[in-house]
């Protein structure tokens, strides 16, 4: 019997989960499927094609081949933020049958958004640094059992629970933060609102279960695309610096309401280095506390203009961490936010492999490390002196020291051996080659850049 195939981030988001689920699905046909099962908008998947990027942040990002999609029961909705985004894309009407979404998904509404940003606000230096679109709140309110979902919008008195459920937020928004919406903002945001509704109740409303039922018993694909990453898992990432969602594999089976028998060995996706946005513990991140603050309190812009050629090999890990930046383009496809930098963390990336049931990994990125004489990768954690496989329960709390080992890198630029594994220098195959055996797990495909075929397939 087939089972989904998860492909899920071992980091913190912003693996290229996007380009390895565009990948896979180009060879996908139209009996198949692509699901989203969590998340919401703070996702942001990005597709390169003929030199034109695409993000995603609710549409799987199967869009570009012919498989179905499907927006996950466990999902969290915007149904402004879902219409905009199918105005994007190149083929919508076309796109548009292919779409299904589940009854189950929570709604977006307007107020959680506002409470996601002035809660983040006056939480001053406690912040997560939310993507503030809200996903904290309506994930709230769904275990809260409060939550409006897809399926409430066909009922006759979805209006009046919508309001009482904004009545409720308002009076938390005034008596918590002392805080009033200014009219203005919240009629924009709810005319949106109803405009993003209209647009649901054009779609497709299918049970996440039976859609994915029927196409495993006939044989199709399934696919079911993360969002987020492993370590951004409301219960076993860094918490509290996490979504508020389950992002591991095995959250796939409450998401869709269907049986964990039918969830199979999940696709991890790594970058050859580590990135993370917003708040929190990040070990092997280069210039530490001090790269943490600036990625916090600057713009790309400013950046650019105070450091306008970083030197990847630098003295100083600080500038290298920018370089890194620099080089890999890190900015969030969703808040354009500057992302933090830090060579790869190894004992992060097993207790990943290891909660997903990882069968198969994709490296991307590799690439972007050529610009370096050397390169890291931290291979060990010690804590309180013993070196240890787990992962300390508060990252945050814990003195934790690294070990490293240094890898030289290779001359030339790797989109140059696209399809080409034995011509791919013999220092980055040493690189992928050292992974695999201290992962356990094959590597099937490595990003050579960030266009859709600038990849390297392996047994295939
Ligand atoms: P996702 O959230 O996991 O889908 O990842 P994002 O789209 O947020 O960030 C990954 C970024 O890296 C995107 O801009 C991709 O276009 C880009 N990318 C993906 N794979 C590669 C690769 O192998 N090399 C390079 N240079 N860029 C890549
Ligand atoms: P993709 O799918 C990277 C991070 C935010 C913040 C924390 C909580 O593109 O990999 P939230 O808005 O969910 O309440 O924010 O999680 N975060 C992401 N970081 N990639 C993402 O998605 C992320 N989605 C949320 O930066 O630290
Ligand atoms: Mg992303």
């Amino acid at each position: 019997m087939s089972q989904i195939t998860p492909i899920i981030g071992l980091q913190w988001g912003d693996e290229g989960k996007g380009k390895g689920v565009a990948q896979i699905a180009s060879g996908l046909t139209e009996n198949d499927l692509i699901v989203r099962f969590q998340g919401g908008n703070n996702a942001g998947h990005t597709i390169w094609r003929d030199g034109k990027s695409f993000v995603f942040h609710l549409i799987p990002s199967g869009v570009f081949g012919k498989p179905k999609i499907h927006l996950g029961g466990g999902m969290v909705i915007n149904p402004f933020a879902l219409l905009e985004e199918y105005k994007t894309l190149p083929d919508g009407p076309a796109v548009k049958r292919r779409i299904s979404v589940s009854p189950h998904a929570v709604l977006i509404l307007p107020t959680h958004i506002i409470l996601d940003s002035v809660s983040e606000k006056s939480a001053g230096d406690k912040k997560i640094g939310s993507t503030g679109k809200g996903i904290g709140p309506s994930y709230t309110d769904l275990v809260w059992r409060k939550a409006l979902r897809v399926g409430d919008i066909f009922e006759l008195d979805f209006d009046e629970r919508y309001q009482k459920l904004r009545e409720d937020h308002m009076n938390s928004l005034y008596k918590i933060f002392e805080y009033e919406i200014p009219k203005d903002l919240l009629k924009q945001l709810e005319d949106d609102f109803y405009e993003g509704l209209k647009f649901i109740k054009t779609l497709d409303i299918v049970y996440s279960s039976t859609i994915v039922e029927e196409t495993i018993a006939s044989g199709a694909t399934v696919i079911a695309e993360g969002a987020q990453g492993s370590l951004l898992d409301v219960r076993y990432g860094n918490y509290p610096f996490v979504t508020s969602s389950h992002t591991i594999a095995s959250g796939i089976g409450p998401a869709l309401g269907i049986a964990p028998s039918l969830i199979g060995g999940a696709i991890g996706i790594m970058k050859a280095y580590t990135t993370k946005v917003g708040e929190g513990p990040f070990p092997t991140e280069l210039g530490g506390e001090k790269s943490a603050i600036w990625c916090r309190d600057n713009k790309f812009d400013y950046e650019k203009e105070l450091y306008p050629t970083p030197n990847p090999n630098s003295t100083d890990n600080f500038e290298q961490g920018i370089a890194l930046r620099r080089m890999g383009n890190e900015l969030g496809a969703t808040t354009g936010r500057l992302r933090r930098t830090g060579w790869l963390d190894l004992p992060l990336i097993k207790y990943a492999i290891k909660m997903n049931g990882v069968t198969e990994l994709i490296l991307t990125k590799l690439d972007v490390l050529s610009g370096f004489d050397e390169i890291k990768v931290c291979t060990s954690y010690i804590v309180r002196g013993k070196k240890t496989s787990d992962i300390p329960f508060d990252l945050s709390r814990e003195k934790i020291e690294l070990e490293y080992k240094s890898f030289p890198t290779w001359k030339g630029k790797l989109s140059d051996f696209e399809n080409t594994e034995t011509r791919l220098p013999p220092e980055a195959l040493a690189y992928v080659k050292y992974l695999e055996e201290v992962l356990g797990v094959p590597i099937s495909f490595i990003g050579t850049g960030p266009e859709e075929h600038q990849v390297i397939k392996r047994f295939w």
